[in-house]
């Protein structure tokens, strides 16, 4: 039998970890991917497509992760090492951790980078760069903000040593207290974003672009990215939700949790996409702006409306805060690792993680300017590090957390964790993660790689 408390720790309540889950789930991914991927692809079609990811895949594997977490009570790769014996598997399961770890390495180490531009943004809010601002002015500005590497290094290198040091200090003290005032502070500003879009923004544009599907306009490579997104704004397959799963008191209902961390997690994605593409339309702006989208866009509505350099200011530091509880989540499992098997202490194992993502974070960085010459498929490396996470490696976990809940552990064992008293919803989710979610994912890479 695995230990029922983890070495690290545990959280104090049930609604700590929601806390936490919801901190790591709700981040640039919400706010900065989500509606820079769906103005990219089409809007509609793709929205549609990625909410019955999350609702079909998503959820489900979200069930399946913190369940993993939960019984192995370790880092993933313990985890996983210890369920495979319990199961009396073969050891290669251990492989899904290493996967993990290296996923979440990639991803921190251009995460830094992003949220580099949103502290940025903090300081160009706060002293009023964006008043009178027209489109064309906002996009200068963003445009400055790429060519000069020295200043993106400088915002990186203080978003990475921010992260390092709540990790080092153990993620739970702080991160509490924290996430319980500032996301529903970043939930409350969203709204009034919102308001103003409803009252000066091309609302009804923005309305039919996000909800108006058109399958037409839907590439197979648009369902991948819908997928792939899906995956990265609730922060799975990678073991950071097995992590934090891992610290969640065994009496706990998984599926509750589960469920509110997945709602908060939409509710913010579609609140941020309504805030923005009204005001983008309203300004004549094309939605395939890519990475710069919100950069581009917000600053033309705080540079407007009443108080805009507080609401812009504000904005950019909950930005910066709910993109910090993320990266967080991002080195836990490396950290926990070292220190389960290399007996580091939690300072040293943090500083050596975060300071190779910063190393690696430098080369995507550059690749916005120095190096934009350099490209492979015509991406850079901070293009390539985020296609290759987000679209191959997490939903590649995804579909290894499913076989393994869903057809190697004992449906005993499976039973046992998830002590679901409502029989209906434990038949939907085993068949979910059973049939659905490792089938649609094969189905998603086979049709995107063109096999089929
Ligand atoms: N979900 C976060 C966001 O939307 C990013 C993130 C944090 C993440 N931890 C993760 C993504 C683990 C994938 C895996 O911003």
């Amino acid at each position: 039998m695995p230990a029922t408390v983890s070495i690290h720790g545990q959280w104090s309540t049930r609604l700590a970890f929601v806390l936490a889950a919801t901190g790591s789930a709700v981040g640039l991914g919400n706010i900065w991917r989500f509606p820079y991927i769906a103005g990219d692809n089409g809007g509609g079609a793709f929205v549609l497509v990625y909410l019955a990811c999350i609702l079909l895949i998503g959820l489900p594997i979200m069930m399946g992760e913190i369940l993993l977490g939960r019984r192995g009570r370790q880092s993933p790769i313990n985890t996983m090492l210890t369920l495979a014996r319990e199961e009396g598997l073969s050891r290669s399961w251990g492989l899904m951790g290493w996967i993990g770890v290296l996923a979440g390495f990639l991803i921190l180490s251009f995460y830094s980078v992003i949220a580099g531009w949103a502290l940025a943004y903090v300081f160009k809010a706060g002293t009023g760069s964006f008043s009178g601002l027209d489109a064309e002015g906002s996009a200068e500005v963003f445009g400055a903000m790429l060519a000069n590497p020295e200043g993106l290094l400088a915002w990186h290198t203080i978003f990475m040593v921010m992260t390092a040091m709540v990790v080092a200090r153990g993620v739970r003290s702080g991160l509490e207290r924290a996430v319980t005032i500032l996301m529903p502070a970043l939930v409350v500003l969203l709204i009034v974003l919102v308001g103003y879009s409803m009252a000066q923004g091309a609302f009804m544009d923005g309305l039919r672009f996000l909800f108006q599907p058109d399958f037409t306009a839907l590439s197979p490579n648009a369902v991948l990215l819908a997928m792939g997104q899906a995956f990265f704004t609730l922060s799975l397959g990678m073991g950071a939700i097995m992590v934090y799963g891992s610290y969640l008191s065994s009496e706990a209902s998984i599926a509750k949790t589960s469920g509110s961390v997945v709602a908060a997690d939409t509710v913010v994605a579609l609140l941020a996409g309504l805030a923005i593409f009204p005001i983008l339309f309203a300004a004549g702006l094309s939605p395939e702006q890519g990475p710069g989208l919100i950069f581009v866009t917000l600053p033309l509505a705080f540079g407007e409306m009443p108080f805009g350099v507080f609401f812009g200011t504000l904005f950019f530091v909950l930005l910066v805060f709910a993109a910090w509880t993320s990266a967080i989540s991002l080195i836990e499992p490396a950290v926990a690792f070292m220190v389960e098997n290399l007996q580091l202490n939690r300072v040293f194992a943090t500083t050596v993680v975060a300071m190779l993502a910063w190393t690696l974070g430098i080369a995507a960085l550059l690749s916005l300017n120095v190096w934009s010459d350099y490209t492979l498929f015509d991406r850079g490396v901070l293009d390539i590090l985020d296609y290759l996470t987000a679209n191959i490696l997490l939903p590649l976990g995804g579909f290894l957390i499913a076989l393994f809940v869903g057809w190697r552990m004992t449906e005993r064992s499976v039973q046992s964790e998830l002590r679901l008293t409502l029989g209906g919803i434990y038949t939907v989710w085993y068949f979910l993660v059973r049939y659905v979610a490792p089938i649609a994912i094969l189905l998603v890479f086979l049709r995107a790689v063109g096999l089929i």
